[in-house]
């Protein structure tokens, strides 16, 4: 074996603080760094940088951190050069591919600007130009409402008016208003949208995915996983629309790259997008995630898996979406059971039953009866949505499980918000949502795949027969069955009624659906021929009375939701940071093995034993050579290794793929790109001892450049200089 790292630098006198650091876990709002606790741990690690730097989103490091669609990403040159993960350009790689040039399995390099490639009709950069509390004038008086939906309704025109007020004037900055610790606090997020996002460079599947499925969420690792994206504006440098012409854009900041990466038990951070987490859930919630929730989830993710495999040696362009679809289902599916298993294995359902407790605790005291009877209130209606939790699943997972039946609903949707004033429309129906309405129509036909769309469909509606008739009114109204009728339901109606749907819809061409999402009215609607239009114009008032009853929901947690989480936060001295809401948040923690006396870093020459030649463990021949061969020049650490990859105690969850991970001085030292599946529990209750994420080491990315792809001329933009 390879000695896997070198061994930390001798005589630091914080390096015993940090060896026994258990990361207490966070992911903080930038202005959540100035609580006095983050200077107390950065000093005890011996960080030099003042924690209250990071929370100015507009000063390095953060003004470098930008926003993919899913992924988190950052600038590392003046010429708007962005690096995330690999698997992060999966969609910009499979638009640009052909059956003679497969970008997907033979990755891309644009040797000069003139090459790059668009990225996809629907990518997207985006830059945080600013964070404002809006909390008070979102909130105030809310409680005044009596009427549920009335209560929702006029926090959506509040928040729509902030966002107006913010974008007026100012075409390329996009406002959104995120909410946090369930409805406690508000915050205007104002970005800059660049929608001109270029392809510059991804390598080979085969070390961009190395391992693949069979890695995936695992450890030890050998996985490439980055590549580079370039940001364009127009001449004027405002964002603009693809263009011959446009320029590169000038972030204000961008990362230094170090070359030299970091060693075992050093301290690093995470700054990017972390998605979606449940930590601030009442112990109920959890509890019936547990039993039910999780459980169903994964019946139905094996039964879409099962899907997939079947249509892998499908005929045409099959074959590549249903494997495209198998990995994504795969990695939602490993990571689901993973949080299961986590939460039943260890004690975290103890401890979460315990901070449920502390929580109500603190509510308990005298003169905070306000909160006992709000967290009161917020079981019952947890308790009650309980109650139709699989009905509800089992129809909106239908109802959104075809790209055709989902377009239908869409154009609908449209025509009927486009009659009102646009303030007095819907969020996401007003003029502001038209162009990504439009982007994301044409993205469905680079993905959309009839074969598929209909399995899909097909699974989705039988599964809903498992329910008695009374529970799932919409399936006869969907198929066009009379409701007397509804009980003779059976998979050959589901399977013959689809047959004709497939056969004589419409909506599969790109501009009989941008004609509908763009002038449909209400009358073309009802008027429509399509199957999926007829279909959707069948359930509608049933959808949209569920859409009341969901709305008349969020009216009532609006008020109580936010006195359990704010208790929460109260009870722990102020330091919680908000579940993930996709938006900017910073991790800090060190270098970490998954026990004592393993590595924290695997390293290239493990890659040739690791090796099979087959898909997905067939690394590139030049590749094996070169690390045979030694040849790892100044990117090897103090043993003559090179670092591929490299595991940290980091809280982070999905959607923080392609983060810039972060050395104590602010410069890249490796992307983040995985967590392995023992530690994913976290999400719900977190859990330092046995949280991991993977990282592709700096030095690794930098050598397949050099050595391996030939990228001088983006290792020299980046100011790195080749030496292979
Ligand atoms: N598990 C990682 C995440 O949740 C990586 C997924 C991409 N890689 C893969 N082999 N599926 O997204
Ligand atoms: N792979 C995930 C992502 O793409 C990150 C993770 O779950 O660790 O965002």
């Amino acid at each position: 074996m390879p000695a896997a790292a070198p061994p930390a630098a001798p005589g630091d006198p914080h390096l015993e603080a940090r060896r026994a650091y258990l990361n207490p876990g966070g992911m903080w709002m930038p202005m959540q760094m100035t609580l006095p606790g983050h200077a107390e741990a950065f000093g005890k690690l011996g960080v030099d940088i003042d924690p209250r730097k990071l929370a100015d989103p507009l000063a390095a490091p953060l003004r470098a951190i930008v926003r993919l669609n899913s992924c988190s990403a950052s600038f590392v040159s003046p010429d708007g050069l962005v690096v995330t993960n690999h698997h992060c350009v999966q969609t910009a790689l499979q638009v640009n591919s052909t059956p003679e040039r497969n970008l997907v399995e033979h990755g891309f390099l644009a040797r000069s600007r003139a090459d790059e490639l668009p990225a996809g009709p629907a990518e997207r950069v985006y830059v945080a130009n600013a964070f404002t509390d809006v909390s008070a004038t979102v909130r105030e008086g809310l409680a005044l409402i009596a009427d549920p939906v009335a209560r929702k309704e006029e926090l959506e025109k509040r928040t729509k008016q902030q966002i107006a007020a913010c974008e007026k004037g100012r075409s390329g900055v996009r406002c959104n208003v995120a909410t946090y610790f369930r409805g406690d606090l508000y915050v205007l997020i104002e970005e800059l949208e660049i929608r001109d996002v270029r392809l510059v460079y991804a390598p080979s599947r085969s070390i961009g995915n190395y391992g693949g499925e069979v890695d995936n969420w695992r450890w030890p690792r050998h996985t490439g996983d980055f590549a580079f994206y370039r940001a364009y504006v127009g001449k004027d440098g405002a964002p603009a629309d693809r263009a011959a012409d446009n320029v590169p854009y000038k972030p204000a900041h961008h990362l230094t790259v170090s070359t030299t990466g970091v060693r075992p038990h050093d301290f690093v951070m995470i700054t990017g997008f972390p998605g979606r987490t449940t930590r601030t859930k009442t112990a109920l919630e959890v509890k019936h995630d547990v039993d039910w929730f999780y459980p169903y989830y994964i019946e139905l993710a094996k039964q879409r898996y099962a899907v997939a495999e079947a249509h892998l040696q499908a005929p045409g362009e099959t074959a590549i979406k249903a494997g495209v679809l198998k990995q994504r289902t795969q990695n939602g599916l490993e990571k689901v059971s993973g949080v299961l298993a986590g939460l039943k294995r260890g004690d975290l359902l103890q401890r979460k039953a315990l901070l449920d407790e502390r929580t109500r605790a603190w509510a308990g005291q005298a003169g905070r009866e306000a909160h006992v009877t709000a967290i009161a209130k917020l079981e019952q209606l947890i308790a009650d949505e309980q109650k139709t939790a699989r009905a509800d699943y089992d129809r909106s997972h239908a109802l959104g499980a075809s790209s055709l039946l989902s377009a239908a609903f869409s154009a609908t949707y449209w025509a009927h918000e486009r009659q009102k004033p646009d303030a007095a429309r819907r969020p996401g129906y007003q003029e502001r949502d038209l162009k990504p309405a439009i982007a994301s129509t044409k993205q469905m036909t680079k993905q959309f795949d009839a074969t598929l769309d209909r399995a899909l469909l097909q699974l989705a509606l039988v599964r809903a027969l498992a329910l008695p008739p009374a529970e799932r009114p919409w399936l006869p109204l969907l198929l066009g069955v009379r409701p007397a009728r509804a009980g003779s339901i059976d998979e050959t109606v589901i399977d013959k009624t689809l047959d004709a749907w497939y056969r004589e819809t419409t909506l599969a061409t790109e501009s009989v659906r941008l004609a509908l999402l763009q002038n449909g009215t209400r009358a073309r609607m009802a008027t429509s021929r399509d199957p999926f239009m007829r279909a959707v114009q069948r359930v509608w008032k049933l959808y949209k009375t569920e859409e009341e009853r969901a709305d008349a929901r969020a009216g009532e947690l609006l008020l109580v939701a936010p006195m359990y989480a704010a208790a929460m936060r109260e009870a722990l001295g102020g330091l919680l940071a908000p579940d993930a809401n996709s938006t900017l948040r910073i991790t800090y923690g060190t270098v970490k093995p998954r026990a004592p006396n393993e590595p924290s870093f695997t390293v290239a020459s493990q890659i040739p034993n690791k090796d099979t030649g087959k898909d997905p463990f067939d690394a590139p021949k030049p590749l094996l050579d070169a690390v045979k061969a030694k040849q790892f020049g100044p990117y090897a650490d103090t043993t003559g290794e090179l670092p591929v990859n490299f595991l940290s105690d980091l809280d982070t969850t999905g959607g923080n793929s392609g983060s810039a991970v972060l050395d104590g001085r602010g410069a890249l030292v490796g992307l983040n790109f995985d967590s392995t599946i023992e530690g994913v529990a976290s999400d719900v209750v977190f859990d330092g001892t046995m949280v991991r994420k993977i990282h592709v080491d700096v030095r690794y990315m930098l050598w397949v450049m050099d050595k391996v792809d030939g990228a001088d001329h983006l290792l020299e933009e980046m100011g790195v200089r080749p030496a292979l």
